[in-house]
């Protein structure tokens, strides 16, 4: 496995790989790595030829200094566990390979990014889009790879790929889960033993709530998902929506589109946690 930490060592090989023919898939990451991104690995290696993973914490997605700095870091323990999973490639670059200059570019993707996450975080997706169209740039895969954990960013990257004809085609991948359905997070290696034996009631509740969608309506599974969530003391619902699978449109009734989507973000303590679950 190839480390590289410029952007210009990094083309060198590629373009390597490429002139013999490989199929290059593409992996972005801030590292920080745990079972869910290495099943993201695992499908780009068996879909391609080369899979390039990247790790950056990419300062321009953060809206709160505190998170940028708080982010789990540990570059590496994450190459190791790259290695171990057949990875070919990684690519571990400066804020300056990324951003030679401040990057002012500003997306729109209409109402997609002023729902959820874009509400709770603003600029927070205009930072994504900065450096994935960056890092698309420089990699030039031929596919990517994302997990449906994180919904709302899945379907900006897809929109982005749309409106840029950026000739990248995106792979999403479901979540992958801990025995006991907390979904696998950076974050959680923040959490306490104790807030993470309690936390565990977001994923149970949403797990709940789609027996419950078969009788009751959707203001009443999502009224029923946050007070049960509420009602453990360390955690707080900073939002939970019903969505519309492709806009990240609020949907009045189940019968309003085809694929449905509960998108849910807590707090628990200090440590914000995002998990979804589909509906239909
Ligand atoms: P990060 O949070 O490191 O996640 C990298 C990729 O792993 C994302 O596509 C994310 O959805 C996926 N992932 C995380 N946890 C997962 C889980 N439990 N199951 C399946 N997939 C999971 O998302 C980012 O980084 C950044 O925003 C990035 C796209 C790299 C841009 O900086």
């Amino acid at each position: 496995m190839k480390v590289y930490k410029t952007v210009a060592g990094l083309q060198r090989h590629l373009n390597e790989l490429r002139q013999k023919g490989a199929q290059i898939g593409f992996v972005p990451t801030m590292g920080a790595l745990h079972d869910g991104h290495l099943s993201l690995v695992k499908r780009c290696l068996n879909e391609n030829n080369i899979c390039v993973v990247s790790i950056f914490v990419n300062p321009t997605q953060f809206n709160n200094k505190t998170d940028l700095e708080k982010y789990p870091r540990n570059l590496e323990r994450d190459i190791n566990l790259l290695k171990s999973v057949g990875c070919n490639v990684v690519f571990a670059p400066s804020v300056k390979q990324i951003y030679p200059k401040v990057d002012k570019r500003q997306f729109d993707f209409g109402p997609l990014d002023k729902v959820m996450e874009g509400t709770y975080r603003p600029g927070h997706f205009n930072g994504v889009a900065q450096v994935v169209s960056r890092l698309f740039d420089i990699v030039a895969p031929k596919k990517a790879y994302f997990g449906e954990k994180d919904f709302q960013q899945l379907a900006i990257i897809r929109e982005m790929v749309k409106q840029y004809h950026i000739p990248v085609e995106i792979i999403g991948c479901p979540i992958v889960r801990e025995k006991d359905g907390m979904a696998l997070s950076s974050r959680n290696e923040r959490l306490s033993a104790d807030e993470r034996k309690r936390a565990v009631k977001i994923s149970q509740t949403l797990f709940k709530s789609v027996e419950m969608a078969k009788s009751h309506s959707v203001d009443e599974v999502k009224k029923w998902v946050i007070d049960t969530i509420n009602e453990e003391a360390i955690l707080e619902v900073e939002y939970y929506e019903i969505v519309n699978s492709l806009t990240m449109q609020s949907v009045n009734s189940w019968n309003d589109c085809d694929n449905i989507t509960g998108c849910i973000t807590v707090y628990c303590g200090e440590v914000r946690l995002i998990d979804n679950i589909q509906y239909k």
